[in-house]
């Protein structure tokens, strides 16, 4: 059990702004939940004798949700990105064999150990923003003991931080060259046994896949989504990134949890996502790092009601970016989401994203996972470039 006091409460999507600083409110803990929230005078007897923090006024938002991370994997693409600064595109590096390939080699040749100690630096600045909850994606594998030997690693990474990791089985992120001539053995040996283990073992939370010219076909997709469908696993995909082809359409089908990228999604995409309530995660890094032009159908989303999230996509071909309050200033001023559409973004959109409602926003029952900041107003959040305003988190009750 613990009090915070004198805090000031941001809730996400909140039209009325923060709690003012005349009325200090206090955030009551126990057993990892949030158990009461209300003015420092009102305090229940309960909490009366339980240790006390006080927050000295600050901004307390939910902590922060990176939903969608390739953070666990081996080497770099630094030589990549001077190759496209020379001209080449994305997709002509992954068909030369570089690209997601070319992490592929890496990743498989680094032990477990190698790989938690190269990610935990890029989660440690994730978690120095604010995150608490971040998803982790395998996928550079792409055979069935290294995929398995990456969720091991973002397994880890949960006892060895202060944060919930969510795991996604990603095996369809790209066809390795020894599948060239059987794409169908593939998915059968590596996607779908891998799966079975993946599951068996404890290690996935939800299923995922690159739907893509370069990468697998809806068809390809539904059998996978079916199959993860038989082992109670909710689905997402990559999808409308590069092009429009039929992603999101094939993901709703499926009740996806989202559909992440978006780029080229189509009215019809977006209609099949209201319909299925699922949320579409936007991924600014990425469009950044590939200067894109095209950009996702906001306002459309918007109209439809799908509720938007944003996410790193942490990886190190077209995202490499560890600042989630970065990717909240890229989509404000790449994507014109407001700053309280940022804001619910990477707490309880993110949280939906995930399949997760015991956390994103701050109520009683919830998880007591939030970040306390230096700020006046939510919108510093997304307003600032390059600046960490972050005073503290609080992970599951305890002030880390
Ligand atoms: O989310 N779109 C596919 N997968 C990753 C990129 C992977 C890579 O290039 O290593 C993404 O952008
Ligand atoms: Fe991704």
């Amino acid at each position: 059990m613990q009090v915070f006091n004198n805090a000031r409460i941001a809730c996400p999507g909140a039209e009325t702004g923060p709690t003012p600083p005349s009325e200090p409110m206090a955030i009551a803990t126990e057993d990892a939940r949030i158990a009461w929230i209300g003015k420092v005078s009102d305090l229940p007897g309960r909490f009366a004798s339980a240790p006390r923090s006080d927050l000295g006024g600050r901004l307390v938002t939910p902590g922060l949700i990176d939903c969608h991370t390739h953070v666990v994997f081996g080497g770099d693409r630094a030589r990549e990105f001077e190759m496209r600064l020379e001209g080449a595109s994305y997709e002509d590096i992954a068909r030369a064999g570089g690209g997601i390939l070319s992490s592929v080699r890496d990743t498989r040749a680094a032990s477990e150990e190698a790989l938690l100690d190269q990610a935990l630096p890029r989660v440690d600045a994730l978690l120095a923003e604010g995150v608490t909850t971040l998803e982790i994606k395998s996928g550079y594998g792409l055979e069935v003991e290294t995929e398995l030997k990456m969720l091991r690693v973002a397994r880890r990474i949960a006892r060895v931080r202060p944060v919930s990791v969510r795991t996604t089985w990603l095996a369809a992120h790209a066809l390795p060259p020894e599948y060239a001539a059987d794409r169908a053995a593939y998915l059968r040996e590596v996607v779908i046994a891998g799966m079975d283990r993946a599951h068996a073992e404890g290690l996935v939370d939800a299923v995922d896949g690159f739907c893509e010219g370069i990468a697998f076909s809806p068809e390809e997709m539904d059998l996978v989504f079916g199959h993860a469908a038989g082992l109670g696993l909710p689905v997402k995909l990559h999808a409308e990134q590069l092009s429009d082809g039929g992603g999101a359409v094939l993901a709703a089908r499926h009740g996806a949890i989202s559909a992440d990228h978006l780029e080229y999604l189509g009215d019809n995409g977006v209609a099949a996502m209201a319909a299925s309530g699922t949320v579409a995660v936007l991924l600014p890094g990425a469009f950044y790092t590939l200067r894109e032009t095209k950009l996702p159908p906001v306002a459309a989303l918007r109209r439809a009601g799908v509720p938007i999230a944003l996410a790193t996509d942490c990886n190190p071909g077209t995202s490499p970016l560890t600042s989630l309050l970065l990717a909240m200033n890229m989509g404000a001023t790449l994507f014109r989401i407001t700053p309280s559409e940022c804001l619910a973004g990477v707490t309880v959109n993110a949280a939906r994203a995930l399949g997760l409602d015991d956390r994103g926003a701050i109520r009683p029952g919830l998880r007591a996972d939030l970040a306390v900041w230096d700020i006046a107003r939510p919108a510093e959040l997304s307003y600032r470039i390059g600046f960490n305003p972050l005073h503290a988190r609080i992970v599951g009750g305890e002030l880390v």
